[in-house]
């Protein structure tokens, strides 16, 4: 069974009530039911975590290694600060995904910058808090195996 971490980083457990204008009015809980329902329409397995801490973001990075399929990670502020987390990430073998809500190339000259890109299979940025399902959604994509007939197998 494929399985999927969500993770979010400082801050984020306010969404909904935090800066509406630049992050829109869902909530954590809303986002994490939707790529949920996402994930297990396809029948992947979900885990989902926000920490305002940054190391214990990294023990959750840590952690999963052996259990998941993909991480999709907001890292928040730590975007821009985190060598620890970068090096987290270029520590294991599971791919990740950076998301952030906000196109933060169009925003404040510090948020221009990210550590974690370099070591991430990909971003999806500026979207919205839809750019979490269209990550899962990219992960339920690469990981759908074809049979030799070249029909989907959807995975176990
Ligand atoms: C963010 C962008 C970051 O610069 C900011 O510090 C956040 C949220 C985003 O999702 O747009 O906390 O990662």
């Amino acid at each position: 069974m494929k399985r999927l971490l969500l993770v979010n980083g400082p801050n984020l457990n306010l969404l909904g009530t935090r800066e509406p204008g630049v992050y829109g009015q869902k909530t954590l809980a809303d986002i994490e039911h939707e790529v949920e329902t996402t994930l297990k329409e396809n029948g992947w397995e979900f885990d989902a975590f926000q920490s305002n801490h940054e190391g214990d973001l990294i023990d959750a990075i840590h952690e999963s290694r052996h259990e998941s399929t993909g991480i999709i990670f907001n890292p928040g502020a730590y975007t821009h600060t985190s060598i620890a987390l970068r090096d987290a990430i270029a520590s294991i073998d599971v791919p990740v995904i950076e998301v952030h809500i906000s196109n933060v190339h169009k925003r404040e000259s510090f948020r221009h910058t990210s550590l974690i890109s370099p070591v991430t299979w990909g971003q999806i940025v500026g979207m919205g808090t839809i750019g979490y399902t269209l990550a899962a959604q990219a992960f339920i994509d690469h990981f759908r195996e074809e049979n030799e007939d070249g029909e989907i197998n959807e995975t176990t």
